[in-house]
């Protein structure tokens, strides 16, 4: 199996690669941001629970959020592999992914990190929300908020796969065509 993270702040381009990433590689594109989106457009108890941290730019609790990603993975298991946007965004979600895989024995196979300046990515993120209909999208104060959580809580994911030597920075600038020759390059030097 393949089993990537696609890596990197809230507007990095994570989406975006995974869904051409996915094609290309046959792997099942498991967005955590969109599973929360759709559980509050359906209005279910975990939608309504998510809701009051999202709003925020806050992360929506460990144990919420790693459970959710169980279901998903244990509902599609014959597939070649996965690419996992925007999980797992603490060290605590790692380690779970980590068991998660462990149990069928297989491990994550690379993390790849999209870098991008912080200006860039307010100006990425203010520019998706005249269309992205995500009210978390159009705040900028909202927006830097969820930068600030990146920082603090999710960055210290990436230094967890660096030490397995897992671990690495992509050149997030540039066309959508460039930046996933990027990707694709560091891949195929892993599979
Ligand atoms: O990944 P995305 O940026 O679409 O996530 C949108 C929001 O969903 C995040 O700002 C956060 O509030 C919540 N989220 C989370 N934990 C995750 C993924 C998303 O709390 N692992
Ligand atoms: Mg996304």
């Amino acid at each position: 199996m393949i089993n990537l993270i696609l890596f990197g702040p809230p507007g990095s381009g994570k989406g975006t690669q995974a869904a051409r990433l996915t094609e290309k590689y046959d792997l099942l594109h498991i967005s955590t941001g969109d599973l929360f989106r759709y559980e509050m457009g359906n209005n279910t108890p975990l939608g309504q629970e998510a809701k009051s941290y999202i709003e925020k730019g806050e992360l929506v609790p460990d144990s919420v959020t790693i459970g959710m990603l169980r279901n998903k993975v244990e509902a599609n298991p014959d597939v070649a592999g996965y690419i996992f946007d925007g999980f797992p965004r603490t060290v605590a979600q790692a380690e779970a992914l980590d068991v998660l895989l462990g149990e069928r024995k297989e491990e994550v196979t690379a993390l790849l990190s999209l870098e991008v300046d912080d200006e860039e990515i307010v100006k990425r993120i203010l520019e998706r929300g005249k269309t992205s209909g995500r009210p978390d999208d159009n705040d900028e104060s909202i927006i830097r908020n969820r930068i600030e959580v990146y920082n603090s809580e999710t960055a210290p994911v990436f230094d967890y796969y660096d030490k397995k030597g897992k671990s690495q920075k992509i050149d997030g600038i540039g066309s959508i065509e460039e930046i996933f020759d990027r990707l694709c390059t560091a891949i195929d030097k892993e599979i």
